[in-house]
């Protein structure tokens, strides 16, 4: 079995963060394949998983977990790391802790090891539509909401708080009123989109960084994939005699960024683990930096409406450009 090295978080008091995740989010979602492929993940080693309310796979993966737990393949849930997500319709104070109170139930564990504000995006309390309607968006109380995330840390039922899609001017606006700092901001990374000003500003603020989207995502909008398509990506994985996954997902790992990938086939979820006992070299380091730079992930459109006022949200608060 891969043995996968650990991160320990700054903030909170989670066990230490395996460092490659695997990720659950794959719609139209099917719970069986999913309970499937988080089955085979823990039998080859992976111990970090990541959902969301969103994603509709957080009953799934505690049925793949206790199902681990009873056939021996871990000794119990302490044994992996789960991080869940607090949907925008339930960015509000007041919903914060029952929308992980949710999570758990789903989950049916007793705690996340991570809970994280999905997007700095508040949307009116009702039931998710995508993509939302303009006019439910509303102004984000990043104080109010990060005291509610704060009080899930503090009852247990959270080990560690953190955030997803924030750029470096919401986490001055959340640092400047909390009192527990975020352990973790997730965001899309990966060699086609290297996030360098968000990743220099978290590393002196000791938020560690997890990439979404490690292999250029799951070519929701149709544009091609500038991860899995790179020349430049291919050409190493050619000489290192590595796939091009294992070097985009080796690459964001040297960066200090933990991989956050999806994978529902046994044989791509075993590679995507074969990426700890190998490095890059100077040259291919210098060739990545210089890899063309191209957003790939667009949550305008799918998750967010393109048309219409979206209120109080700038668009830049959604599809980040800070490079
Ligand atoms: N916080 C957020 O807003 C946010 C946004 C997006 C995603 N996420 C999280 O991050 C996770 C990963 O991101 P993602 O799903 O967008 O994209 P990703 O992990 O970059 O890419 C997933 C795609 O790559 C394929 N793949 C996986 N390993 C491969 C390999 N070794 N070789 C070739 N193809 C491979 C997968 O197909 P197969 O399954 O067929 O292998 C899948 O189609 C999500 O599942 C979710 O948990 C979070």
């Amino acid at each position: 079995m891969a043995s996968v090295p650990e991160v320990t978080l700054r903030s909170g008091n989670a066990r230490p963060m395996p460092a490659i995740g695997m990720g659950t989010a794959k719609f139209p979602v099917v719970p069986e394949t999913t309970r499937d492929a988080v089955l085979a993940a823990v039998e080859l080693g992976f111990r970090h998983f990541d959902t969301a309310s969103m994603y509709s796979t957080e009953k799934p993966l505690g049925e793949a977990i206790a199902e681990a737990v009873r056939r021996g393949l871990v000794a119990s849930r302490g044994e992996v790391f789960v991080t869940s997500k607090l949907w925008c319709t339930q960015c509000h104070p007041h919903l914060v802790l029952p929308s992980l109170r949710e999570s758990l139930q789903n989950l049916q564990m007793e705690y996340v090891d991570l809970y994280l504000i999905h997007w700095p995006i508040s949307l009116k309390p009702a039931p998710p539509v995508f993509p939302a309607k303009p006019e439910d968006a509303v102004p984000f109380d990043f104080e109010g909401v990060w005291r509610a995330m704060e009080e899930c840390q503090r009852l247990g039922l959270a080990k560690a708080i953190g955030v997803s899609n924030f750029t470096t001017k919401h986490l001055d606006k959340l640092l400047a009123t909390a009192t527990v700092p975020p352990a973790v901001n997730q965001v899309e990374m990966n060699p086609a989109w290297q996030q360098r000003t968000l990743r220099k500003y978290c590393a002196e603020k000791g938020i560690h960084v997890a990439a979404y989207s490690p292999l250029g995502g799951q070519n929701w909008t149709g544009e091609g994939n500038a991860v899995m398509d790179s020349e430049v990506l291919a050409e190493i994985a050619q000489a290192r005699g590595k796939s091009v996954a294992q070097v985009a997902l080796r690459w964001i790992y040297e960066q200090g960024v933990t991989p956050i990938v999806k994978s529902f086939s046994k044989e791509r979820l075993k590679e995507n683990l074969e990426i700890f006992d190998w490095a890059l070299t100077d040259d291919d380091l210098l060739k990545i930096s210089q890899n063309p730079q191209k957003k790939v992930v667009k949550a305008i459109g799918i998750l967010f409406p393109t048309e219409g006022e979206f209120t109080s949200v700038d668009p830049s608060d959604i599809d980040i450009v800070e490079e």
